[in-house]
């Protein structure tokens, strides 16, 4: 096959095809053009964001590819998780191999998984975009990420942005609503037409995640229960939530008891919250419990690729067994790259049905404030950052 790499700006005057381990074909290009974006140079806490205007302007490497000129991104957890090293083992592995296998290392790394913008260019094989198309997307967590000014991303992780939402509003939603897709459709086996009549609990529905599942579940039909802080109430109601518990109150476990068993737990918190809210489900009807918070990276971080596989195998397994012999479906939940999700979410925010939860809306300078905002805790729906200014 003979791709040619064509740049809006014409950036690729000699493209060299380039065979890649039966993967397929892709093209190196010379870049001459440099991009402003966010990057870190190594792991650590906030110190490392630096602000570079000299990146190397990405560039098509594969047909099925389309670059993005990024208008607004926004910030989730596993931004600051993976500013720290996070996942690092096992993300390198994903990586572009010419970044890291060659140059012997991810950095400079760029952050940031959603993106709101302007499709640049597109490569040989695209067809359902074009140059000029207004499009939203969430990049996986292997790619170089959306706190620039341009991304590449394939087009199965686009789609094109709902026409009611501006760019910043429409940063704030692929990741954390194709998060909270992932876990209650592909793990949970939830859909519009199974949701009516079924009993969801959402712990942690306050956040990014959170504040997507619910609108979600309300889009389809569900009931759902929001455990969240007595301060977010109101949010809550407004987002469609049919009951509310205030984990900050009194224990859970005693507020978990005045309730109705549930077919769907949805947890974003983790933890001791787990054993607590599996007794919650009504068992033997096909329920589900699943949960984001997950060993996966951490073990690959700790114990290395075969070791932390073996352990996370061995982990799941005993607890989808011990929870399957009780009558319960017991499920780890991941984010998913999933253009086509995304299709059909822009037409539940068309027809009114989910709303952006947008709670700051921070500058491009302001990258490493946006930072220390989601690392303090407390969000209530997402930051966004503007990458480009809307007013100018
Ligand atoms: N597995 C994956 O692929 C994946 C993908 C996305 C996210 N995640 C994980 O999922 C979790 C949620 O993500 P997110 O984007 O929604 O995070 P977020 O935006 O930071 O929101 C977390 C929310 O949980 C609330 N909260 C904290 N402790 C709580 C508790 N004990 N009970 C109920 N609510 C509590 C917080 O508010 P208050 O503290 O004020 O109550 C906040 O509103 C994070 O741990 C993230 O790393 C995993």
């Amino acid at each position: 096959m003979n791709i040619v790499c064509r740049s809006a700006f014409h950036l690729c005057r000699r493209p060299s095809i380039i065979a890649d381990g039966g993967r397929g074909v892709h093209t190196s290009c010379r870049r001459s053009i440099v991009m402003p974006a966010w990057v870190i140079d190594k792991y650590g806490d906030n110190d490392v964001l630096r602000f570079n205007e000299n990146v190397l302007f990405p560039i098509i490497h594969y047909p099925n590819e389309v670059i993005i000129k990024v208008h607004a991104a926004s910030v989730n957890p596993i931004d600051v998780n993976m500013r720290n090293g996070y996942g690092a083992k096992s993300l390198n592995m994903s990586r572009d191999p010419l970044n890291v296998k060659m140059s012997g290392t991810e950095f400079p790394l760029t952050l940031g998984r959603d993106a709101s913008g302007t499709v640049m260019e597109c490569g040989l094989s695209v067809r359902y975009f074009k140059p000029g198309d207004q499009v939203w997307a969430a990049i996986p967590p292997w790619k170089q990420g959306t706190f620039a000014e341009f991304v590449v991303a394939s087009v199965n992780e686009v789609s094109l942005k709902p026409k009611s939402l501006s760019h910043t509003e429409a940063a704030s939603l692929p990741y954390a609503i194709l998060t909270a897709w992932a876990a209650l459709v592909n793990s949970c086996g939830l859909s519009k037409e199974k949701c009516p009549g079924k009993r969801v609990l959402i712990i942690g529905s306050s956040g990014g995640v959170g504040t997507a599942a619910i609108q979600l579940l309300k889009a389809w039909g569900a009931h759902v229960t929001a455990v969240c802080s007595g301060n977010a109430f109101t949010l809550m109601k407004d987002l469609g939530a049919d009951d509310m518990i205030d984990y900050t109150a009194a224990r859970l476990e005693e507020q978990l008891r005045t309730r109705e068993l549930f077919d769907t737990i949805l947890d974003n918190i983790g933890g001791t919250h787990e054993e607590l809210a599996l007794q919650f489900l009504k068992p033997w009807s096909g329920a589900s419990y699943v949960t984001l918070v997950t060993p996966f990276l951490y073990n690959n971080d700790q114990l290395g690729i075969a070791d932390g596989m073996m352990r996370t195998g061995v982990t799941l397994a005993s607890k989808v067994m011990k929870h399957y012999y009780k009558g319960i479906h017991y499920r780890w939940g991941f984010f998913a790259p999933n253009g086509p999700s995304l299709d059909e979410i822009g037409e539940l925010v068309d027809a009114g049905k989910i709303r952006p939860v947008i709670e700051n809306v921070v500058p491009f300078t302001d990258v490493p404030q946006a930072f220390k905002k989601l690392e303090a805790g407390h969000a209530r729906g997402k930051t966004v950052i503007q990458v480009v200014d809307p007013k100018k």
